[in-house]
């Protein structure tokens, strides 16, 4: 027990579980978590899993996960488990889901797409046709969408 604690637990909140290695750094991007806000954040990167070989953990004491929040984490981290933590104990525990349409949360790169038209623009809606890469298609002008600009688009770099 004490050999696989790598942080200690946490008594209420949400753990970020099975991050794909290298990403958590991403998904408190996601989250806008700074840590100016003074929730304690606990970061594992690497560590070995015995489902993905190597994994990353957030987990955030005080803060529950919107919607939005799980769907944009779904595309950079599609392995990862939610686990709502009360009172010590794993409340609720799901996987995420990368739903087949995304709407809303990201932009198309075409500048003559009619989602980036300058007045009376349509929601953007795309359509999933690559989970790994991650490859999106513009439902209105075709445009694809990489996983890298995905990548770009949700945490602003
Ligand atoms: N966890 C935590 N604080 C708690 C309870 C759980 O930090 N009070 C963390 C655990 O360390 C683990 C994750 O939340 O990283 C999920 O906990 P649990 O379901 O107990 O672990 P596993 O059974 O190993 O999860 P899984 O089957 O999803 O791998
Ligand atoms: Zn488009």
């Amino acid at each position: 027990m004490s050999e696989e604690l790598v942080v200690r637990r946490i008594s209420n909140g949400t753990v970020i579980d099975h991050i794909p290695a290298g990403r958590a750094l991403k998904v408190l991007k996601i989250l806008g978590i700074t840590g100016e806000e003074g929730l304690m954040v606990s970061l594992v990167m690497n560590t070995s899993s015995k489902k993905l070989g190597r994994k990353d953990i957030v987990k955030v004491e005080g803060k529950e996960l919107s919607k939005e929040e799980v769907d944009k984490i779904a595309l950079v981290a599609p392995t990862a488990t939610i686990n709502i933590v009360r009172n010590y104990d794993v409340a609720n525990k799901r996987r995420v889901e990368l739903p087949r349409r995304i709407e809303g949360i990201l932009k198309c790169v075409n500048p003559k797409c009619i989602t980036n038209a300058p007045r009376e623009a349509a929601r953007p809606v795309f359509t999933v046709i690559s989970e790994k890469p991650l490859k999106l298609v513009c439902e209105y002008c075709g445009e694809y969408l990489t996983e890298d600009e995905v990548i770009a688009q949700l945490t602003g770099t």
